[in-house]
């Protein structure tokens, strides 16, 4: 019998004749040849259907064949580094299991709501596939860093009665009449915990009635917390910018390829490794209204503007080549699908240069005191190379249970660590307000109810010692690994305040 194996497997199979499980990703012809691009999960491999060997009435099948049929083909192995994947099939035969016509994602452009529509489809195209293959090992190494360091996992809840990160994005269940709400964080859970065993972390979906429709907001999110004891702020620092660079070199190790296929700044990850830059809230205050700021977006336009021109040239070049006529089947389908690149970025672009002036007025303007914007962060990180650690913010923009520095009781001892690219904030975090009377004054300043914080407070009471923790989200880190633009990009099945299909 001929062996079953996957593409992934080819390389241990050249000159050998298996058989492959997958989906019809493409095909072409060209009179004695059919192309068939088989995918299976594992990659992609063409497959080369050859006339002479087949009766007529198979040979058309295989010709006829619709995008997303699935197909079991058999057929001799070889190395072809030219091929996707660099191996290919010379089909000795093929069982169509599902023949598929008219499927509804093809090789042209549509809209965002047509494709989230279609998510069920479009997990199949290989830019998503890549994606969760590169989440996949974001998560496996969060889970590794976190175990082979000695923490121990606890599972925190997700219906909850209080606030865990202000009341202004709770969503709200009805618990047998009772309101609760879906957990925004589990760090208060963990702090509980972290007094039991030291080192501990929690990783689950994350909830907030987010009512922004930025590329950076998911209503449900994924979101990996650790919570140390005794420890202080150059301490968490320092793990987390060894959590992040692990994970990012796993990913490099384990992804190449799906890195590749999307375009991703690979020489740019390869630079992620400790340490990250640290500055002071009060010091990226300063940077924004620096004359360094100032010039920095003054060429970034500039560079977009030769962008635009550069693409628009690129587009009327395609578009003058179609209508030339006698292009071949495949190279239409390849302008087709280069055109939909550019024209995505040229739109982007475009955004980017109306948006400009915008942010560096923002920036210019800043003041002490306001939280960091969604550009602000974005101009602080794009001016680094490496992610960037803002510490000491605001008392004020910030959450109650953050230590208030005592050398400075105008900010407190948190952290947030900015991507580069501009992805913004990967990491929020902080020392924990350990002193009981201190955290009591906080909960009154926000308003909150303290008996609700009792058990909270508890904490304060019997056997309080420094900790802190932090919260990575997972979407936000595979956006800024992978170079996706938007956030919705990165979990299988995406929840935003105005879009949720299926
Ligand atoms: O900064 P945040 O709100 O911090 C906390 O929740 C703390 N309790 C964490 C802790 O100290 N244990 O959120 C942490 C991270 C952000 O940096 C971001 O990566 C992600 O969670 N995040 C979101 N991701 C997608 N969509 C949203 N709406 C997000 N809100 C936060
Ligand atoms: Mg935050």
């Amino acid at each position: 019998a001929v062996q079953k194996t996957t593409i992934s497997e080819l390389k241990d199979h050249v000159g050998e004749e298996v058989s492959l499980q997958g989906w019809l990703y493409n095909s072409r012809s060209s009179g004695k040849l059919v192309f068939l691009i088989l995918r299976d999960g594992t990659g992609l491999c063409q497959c080369i259907v050859e006339k002479a060997e087949f009766a007529e009435e198979k040979f058309d099948e295989l010709k006829r064949l619709g995008q997303e049929s699935s197909l079991v083909v058999t057929g001799t192995c070889r190395e072809e580094p030219r091929s996707v994947g660099g191996y290919e099939l010379s089909v000795t035969g093929a069982e169509v299991v599902c023949e598929a016509t008219d499927y509804p994602i093809t090789p042209k452009e549509h809209g965002v709501d047509f494709l989230l529509k279609h998510r069920h489809l479009h997990l199949r195209s290989q830019r998503q596939w890549a994606i969760g293959k590169v989440r996949h090992t974001v998560i496996d190494a969060i889970r590794r860093f976190f175990n082979d360091n000695g923490f121990t996992l606890i599972d925190t809840p997700i219906f909850a009665p209080t606030a865990g990160e202000g009341e202004q994005t709770l969503f709200e269940v009805d618990y047998f009449g009772q309101p609760v709400y879906l957990a925004q964080t589990g760090q208060l859970y963990l702090e509980s915990a972290a007094m039991s065993y030291g080192k501990v972390y929690c990783f689950g979906p994350t909830f907030r009635a987010e009512k922004s429709k930025t590329r950076r907001h998911l209503t449900e999110f994924w979101m990996v917390e650790p919570e140390v004891a005794y420890i202080d702020l150059p301490g968490l620092l320092e793990l987390g910018e060894n959590f992040v660079s692990f994970v990012v070199q796993q990913v490099l190790e384990k992804n190449r390829g799906e890195l590749e296929t999307l375009g991703a700044d690979i020489p740019h990850l390869e630079n992620i490794k400790p340490p990250f830059v640290r500055m002071t809230y009060t010091e990226a205050a300063e940077l924004l209204k620096s004359d360094k700021a100032a010039k920095f977006m003054a060429e970034q336009l500039e560079s977009f503007k030769a962008r635009k021109t550069e693409i628009e040239k690129h587009i009327a070049d395609i578009e003058a080549e179609e209508k030339s006529g006698g292009v071949k089947k495949w190279k239409r389908e390849k302008n087709a699908r280069m055109l939909i690149e550019l024209r995505t970025e040229l739109e982007e672009l475009e955004k980017k240069i109306e948006n400009n002036p915008k942010h560096a007025k923002l920036a210019a303007e800043f003041n002490w005191g306001k939280d960091l914007g969604g550009s602000d962060e974005t101009i602080i990180s794009q001016m680094h190379d490496r992610p960037v650690f803002v510490t000491h913010y605001p008392r004020s923009a910030k959450a109650f249970y953050m230590k208030t520095d005592r050398s400075n009781t105008d900010v407190v001892e948190n952290f947030d660590l900015l991507a580069p690219e501009g992805f913004g904030e990967i990491i929020g975090g902080s020392v924990r307000e350990d002193d009981y009377d201190y955290l009591m004054k906080r909960i009154d300043e926000e308003g909150y109810d303290p008996e609700n914080y009792s058990w909270y407070l508890d904490l304060r009471k019997y056997g309080s010692v420094p900790h802190g923790g932090f919260g990575l989200g997972v979407e936000r880190t595979v956006a800024w690994i992978t170079g996706e633009k938007h956030i919705r990009q990165c979990i299988p099945f995406p929840r935003m305040m105005d879009k949720m299909y299926i």
